[in-house]
């Protein structure tokens, strides 16, 4: 099953993916969590060793391979190719976490408005496509906010976005688009998810919100402090009170989509 997390900055997207794929790996899964952001804070989440993170490079800064898997017989300048070959990457780079899981840093570009048609985009949209439709294992993706880096071709193979908000408008504003986006892309199970949810008086106000969605609420996570404690001291949430409200709440979370992928892939 592959799994992408999306939605504004600081709505607890990393907190999401990381725990699911320790989550999933915790239950015997094999699992790849694949960190897609620019801030690459995914390795603490996922609780990877300090000396295994320090070693990490991602993908998107190794000039040396990208130029070599993007550059054309004859070397022409500015022409390269936009179908690199990239199946051997995630066993070469992927590096070791807790319960057996793996991660693989990509990095992210930064882009221009109009998207940037370099050859690091072409190698990171490429391995995406690879990471999504050519593995079997459960590939978990961490995205950075907004969704413009994904293209029919590269979308292909999500079998769930999860759309993540705040008990805010704005960031109920980008999962409205992001949903849009997502169905056009041709995803089928893309589901809202509220974080960091204060009291019901909050849910009601994002219930009331996407009521005419035709997407409802799929589960809602509780605000807890615990969360920010564990940010601060550096480790994985799991570590610092895997029975804290929102890691219970992730918890069922992950149950619901075991329970998804049992319907989609057990025949
Ligand atoms: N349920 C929660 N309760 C309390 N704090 C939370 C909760 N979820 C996330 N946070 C806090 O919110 C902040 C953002 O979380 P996180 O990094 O997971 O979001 P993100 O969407 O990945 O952000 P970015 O867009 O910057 O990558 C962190 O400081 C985290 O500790
Ligand atoms: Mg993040």
């Amino acid at each position: 099953m592959k799994i992408a997390v999306s939605g504004k900055g600081g709505v607890g997207k990393t907190l999401i993916a990381g725990i699911l794929a320790r989550l999933f790996a915790k239950d015997g899964f094999k699992v790849l969590a694949i960190d897609n952001d620019s801030a690459m804070n995914l390795s603490y989440t996922l609780g990877i060793n300090q000396d295994v993170k320090e070693k990490i490079v991602p993908i998107s800064e190794m000039k040396e391979m990208i130029k070599e898997r993007t550059s054309v017989p004859g070397g022409v300048s500015g022409v390269y190719n936009i179908n690199p070959k990239v199946s051997d990457i995630p066993d070469r780079f992927k590096v070791n976490g807790p319960d057996g899981l793996e991660l693989l840093v990509l990095g992210s570009i930064e882009e221009p408005a109009t998207g940037c048609l370099c050859p690091e985009n072409a190698l990171i949209r490429t391995l995406l496509y690879n990471l999504f439709v050519k593995r079997d294992e459960v590939v978990i993706v961490d995205f950075e906010a907004g969704l413009e880096h994904l293209g029919r071709g590269t979308a292909k193979g999500i079998d769930v976005m999860l759309v993540m908000s705040e008990p805010s408008q704005k960031s109920l504003d980008l999962c409205s688009k992001i949903i849009v986006l997502s169905k056009k892309l041709g995803i089928i199970n893309i589901f809202l998810v509220a974080n960091k949810v204060l009291d019901q008086s909050q849910l009601d106000i994002i219930n009331k919100r996407v009521q005419k969605w035709e997407i409802p609420l799929y589960h809602s996570i509780p605000f807890d402090s615990d969360i920010g404690k564990a940010d601060l001291n550096g480790i994985s949430p799991l570590e610092f009170n895997p029975n804290s409200k929102a890691i219970d709440s992730i918890k069922i979370l992950y149950k619901k989509l075991k329970d998804l992928k049992k319907d989609l892939f057990d025949l």
